[in-house]
């Protein structure tokens, strides 16, 4: 693994062939770890993703009362009532751990203060803190962004609140304050975002109401004072990290790969459609449910591509894919359009203006506006070259690595380090299919 601050290059190899598995779901190891401290009681994880951004929240639930425990290659959580801890909690680069831990605070009725690394305090954190507010909690920041300071309180009134923004952060951290509050919460969400948080709570016992609003959204309706069950979690792989895996063997020729065991839950699969629809040859073998959530092992072929555009409303089931998406499409034929990607402007960095940069550097054709983005292939590998900046987010990171391996020069970035945050095995799986990316020491 590349050290901190360390760049990393990529290059043309080969054909990528063999399988591997995808890391572990960081949407769901984040949950696994919270439900699991919140219950009183062993809670046991397989498949834990063991990146930094789920260490953190690791380290939070411990210091929030938890017992966390790697034991043999299981992880253990002993959930307790909660305290207030000794120091603020520290985030890192997690927006994710960030926003579900304070509602999980707000809800558990005690203080805590919360930090971050210079991505995550850039970030909005109002869109947390407001529906906390409604619901009586008493929380400090000087500007809606990190550092937070959420106050010891108890009686949380229930809410009825409609999502302004398909957030599953905004709407996990109100379900999670809901649980200790009085009454009943209901959150009308009118464009459906990733449901782990619904689907675990009731394997943890919690009684959630779901509803179709006969428009394509939900009404979710959960009662105030319920307790969670300790229960046995198993964590699918990550189709967000499978997206890196796939979008490699798509643009490299004569490549074959299988990533065994990932999430396709609709609500996460919408890169996928995307793909197929641009012509690539995928298919979901052995498809299984675990745990509640769909899993398959997904096959995928060297596909020749076309250009195609992205629904803005397709946006909520892929919306940590597009820069990956953005480099697939530089290697299409024609324009892909995506559209509706406001959200991409308050990722870990402005994934709209950092794709532009690294791809207008890599020779290829692009153009942005607030919410879109359009890339022009032509069909046959983009130049490459380029020392790419990736402004402290993985994605970006790993983006313009699976770049480099069907581009015609090398592509470099200038930092590998936040790859640890979602896919620390990036290098050596990649490696193993047969690319050739190398960590600079
Ligand atoms: C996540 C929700 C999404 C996603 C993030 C993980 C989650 O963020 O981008 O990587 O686990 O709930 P938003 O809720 O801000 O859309």
């Amino acid at each position: 693994m590349a050290a901190q601050g360390h760049g990393a290059i990529s290059r043309k190899a080969g054909a990528l062939s063999g399988a591997a598995p995808a890391p572990g779901d960081k949407s769901i190891s984040h949950r696994a770890l919270i439900f699991g401290a919140l219950a009183r009681g062993t809670s046991r994880i397989t498949g834990l993703l063991e990146g930094d951004d789920v260490l953190r929240t690791a380290a939070a639930m411990r210091a929030l009362g938890a017992e966390v425990e790697r034991a043999g290659g299981a992880w253990r959580v002993d959930g307790a009532p909660w305290r207030a801890p000794d120091q603020a909690l520290y985030f890192a680069n997690s927006g994710t751990g960030a926003r579900l831990v304070m509602g999980a605070v707000a809800g558990a009725g005690v203080g805590a203060a919360f930090a971050g690394d210079a991505s995550l305090r850039a970030r909005p954190m109002g869109r947390v803190l407001e529906p906390l507010r409604m619901m009586g909690v008493e929380a400090k920041s000087r500007d809606g962004r990190l550092p937070v300071e959420i106050l010891a309180g108890e009686g949380l009134t229930a809410v009825n609140c409609v999502l302004a923004k398909p957030s599953a952060q905004v709407k996990s951290a109100i379900l999670l304050a809901a649980l200790g509050a009085s009454g009943e919460t209901q959150i009308h969400e009118p464009v459906l975002c990733r449901d782990h948080t619904e689907r675990m709570l009731a394997a943890f016992g919690v009684a959630l109401d779901i509803k179709d609003d006969g428009e394509g959204g939900r009404i979710i309706s959960i009662a105030g004072g319920q307790r969670l069950t300790p229960t046995d979690v198993s964590v699918p792989g990550d189709p967000s990290s499978a997206a890196f895996l796939t979008a490699a063997a798509l643009i490299t020729p004569g490549s074959e790969i299988t990533i065994t065991n990932v999430l396709v839950n609709l609500l996460r699969a919408g890169f996928y459609q995307t793909v197929r629809e641009m012509g690539a040859d995928i298919t979901f073998e052995n498809e299984r449910t675990e745990n509640g959530e769909p899993v398959a092992d997904i096959r995928v072929r060297h596909s020749v591509l076309h250009g195609i555009e992205t629904p803005a409303a397709r946006a909520p089931s892929m919306i940590d894919e597009y820069p990956i998406l953005a480099i697939v499409a530089a290697n299409a034929h024609g324009e892909t359009m995506m559209r509706g990607l406001e959200e991409l402007r308050v990722k870990e960095s402005d994934r709209i203006a950092s794709v532009e940069a690294g791809l207008a550097s890599c020779g290829v054709d692009v153009a942005s506006g607030e919410d879109w983005l359009l890339v022009r292939g032509h069909g046959q590998a983009p130049k490459g070259g380029a020392l790419v900046k990736t402004h402290h987010d993985h994605r970006i990171a790993m983006s313009f690595l699976t770049m480099g391996l069907a581009s015609n020069q090398p592509v470099e970035i200038d930092d590998a380090s936040m790859i640890a945050t979602s896919f620390p095995e990036f290098f050596q799986i990649m490696s193993r299919l047969g690319g050739e990316i190398i960590a600079r020491q």
